[in-house]
């Protein structure tokens, strides 16, 4: 493989895949291509380290990819070797990346030794617990919240999707990422260290029933960060397919700020000619793109129809899949997609708890771009750079009907005037009691649901075509 000018992280890659894999091909690297302004872009602006003039039209984040050390270290690069990466190359190979590495006992002193009263809730990955870190635990720690995540050694997920959140959280940079503070890497313990969602994810926000409906506003400013973030993946010097795009995936800070969590599926993406990644089908039923299932070709445009499938849920206030429906509207998509591109039908599909409050042109620009997000062929669906520019000016329509209560969203500091710390504080506790009490059930019912096999998800496909 060639590659531009490589960074000391880049060459301790291809060192570790050649001594513990020496039947790869040796990595080789573009030397001509080195020059100072490889090394220093910023004072050298309009030129590319190539030499070439820049094109004005060329994306921003294609230029520099904001936040992405120059040569991020693909996950394949320390991944695929028979030997496992011990903690010491790990720390190693991350080096730069501004990661803390924490052992168990101190994570267990900042959550209180894992109690249940910071027990924020459970998915396949384990257990997730808020904790409080400042300096007294590192020095130059700036003291804040944090969420520390626990592998359940019994889950169905292990080492390989913890290591691909640190490999590809660790190296990317992005404010509609969340922020992974650091990690614990102790003989069988694997957990990760967060910056604090307040508002936690946007599957509880919009499905919860004990929780305020969440506005159109506030909706759509999530769709917009969101679909920012999947931009910013996409176009990144090294493109990351995310492959497990979904509400709960979404978490969201005070100010309804989106940040997309869990890159435990993440994928590089493909590269040179490749159009696409093949792998084995993994994702959550409901949210995986189509062509994928059937074929386990992975692009940019599997994200996209996720995204559609986020969109529908935000339209409609219905989960992606849900049981409790009549069976004919137990997949959303199958349910309402013929629906989002008539505007007189829309009616029909919109969240009625929404109670008419929103921009009807608003709206019917979101389905329609919903639709095409869904659409059956990849090429068809737009690119992520689209569903922004599309959503964004969305935000600033304000044909809005009135309603009982009086919020702002918008800019970054305003937040919902209607909510305070104290409803937090009990929502969080009766949270924590009832994941608590689902916990047992919710382990059983995960390892045959959430996160399945490419048998599964190709099953449920087929059936449904049948
Ligand atoms: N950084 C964070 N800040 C606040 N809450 C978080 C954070 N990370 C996760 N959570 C909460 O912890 C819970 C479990 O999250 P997790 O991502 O492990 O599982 P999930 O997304 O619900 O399921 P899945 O395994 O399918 O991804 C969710 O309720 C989520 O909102
Ligand atoms: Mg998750």
């Amino acid at each position: 493989m060639d590659a531009p000018f490589p960074s000391p992280l880049y060459i301790f890659a291809a060192w570790r895949r050649r001594t513990t894999n020496p039947k790869s091909p040796p990595t080789k690297f573009k030397m001509p291509s080195f020059s100072w302004k490889s090394l220093l872009p910023g004072c050298f602006s309009e030129t590319t380290a190539a030499g070439e003039r820049r094109k004005k039209s060329q994306p921003a984040a294609r230029r520099v990819a904001a936040g992405t050390s120059p040569q991020r270290i693909s996950f394949s690069d320390l991944s695929n070797s028979s030997t496992p990466l011990s903690p010491q190359d790990l720390s190693l190979s991350l080096v730069g990346a501004d990661l803390h590495i924490f052992s168990l006992e101190e994570l267990k002193t900042v959550t209180r030794g894992f109690s249940t009263s910071n027990f924020i809730g459970e998915g396949g990955f384990g257990p997730v617990y808020k904790g409080f870190i400042d300096e007294e635990l590192r020095p130059g720690l700036r003291p804040q919240a944090v969420a520390v995540k626990l592998l359940d050694l019994q889950g169905s997920q292990g080492h390989k999707e913890w290591l691909a959140e640190v490999i590809f959280l660790g190296q990317l940079r992005h404010p509609n990422l969340v922020k992974l503070i650091g990690y614990c890497y102790e003989d069988e313990h694997r957990l990760l260290v967060y910056e604090y969602m307040s508002k936690g994810s946007l599957e509880n926000r919009l499905f919860k029933k004990v929780i305020a409906v969440l506005p159109w506003l506030t909706r759509l400013k999530i769709a917009v960060g969101a679909a920012k973030g999947l931009t910013f993946l996409h176009e990144a010097e090294k493109p990351v397919i995310y492959r497990d795009f979904k509400a709960s995936n979404i978490l969201l800070d005070t100010d309804y700020k989106a940040k997309l969590s869990d890159f435990g599926l993440a994928k590089d993406g493909p590269q040179g000619d490749d159009t696409h990644v093949t792998t084995r089908v993994m994702g959550t039923h409901g949210y995986a793109a189509p062509e994928y299932i059937m074929t386990g070709h992975l692009t940019a445009k599997s994200d996209v129809f996720s995204f559609g499938v986020v969109l529908l849920e935000l339209l409609t206030g219905r989960r992606a899949v849900d049981k409790n429906r009549p069976s004919r509207q137990r997949n959303l998509v199958e349910w309402a997609k013929h629906y989002l591109c008539n505007p007189h039908k829309l009616d029909r599909i919109i969240d009625p708890a929404l109670e008419g409050q929103y921009s009807t042109k608003g709206v019917e620009k979101a389905a329609a771009l919903a639709y095409q997000c869904l659409a059956h062929s990849p090429k068809s669906r737009p690119n992520m750079r689209t569903v922004v520019e599309t959503l964004e000016p969305l935000l600033e329509l304000r044909d809005i009907p009135m309603g009982p209560f009086i919020f702002t969203v918008g800019g970054p500091g305003e937040t919902e005037k209607n909510e305070g710390d104290d409803e937090e504080m009990a929502e969080r506790k009766e949270n924590s009691r009832r994941n608590m009490q689902r916990r047992q059930r919710h382990k059983a019912r995960l390892l045959q649901s959430s996160v399945c096999t490419d048998t599964e998800l190709y099953r449920a496909q087929r059936n449904r075509s049948i």
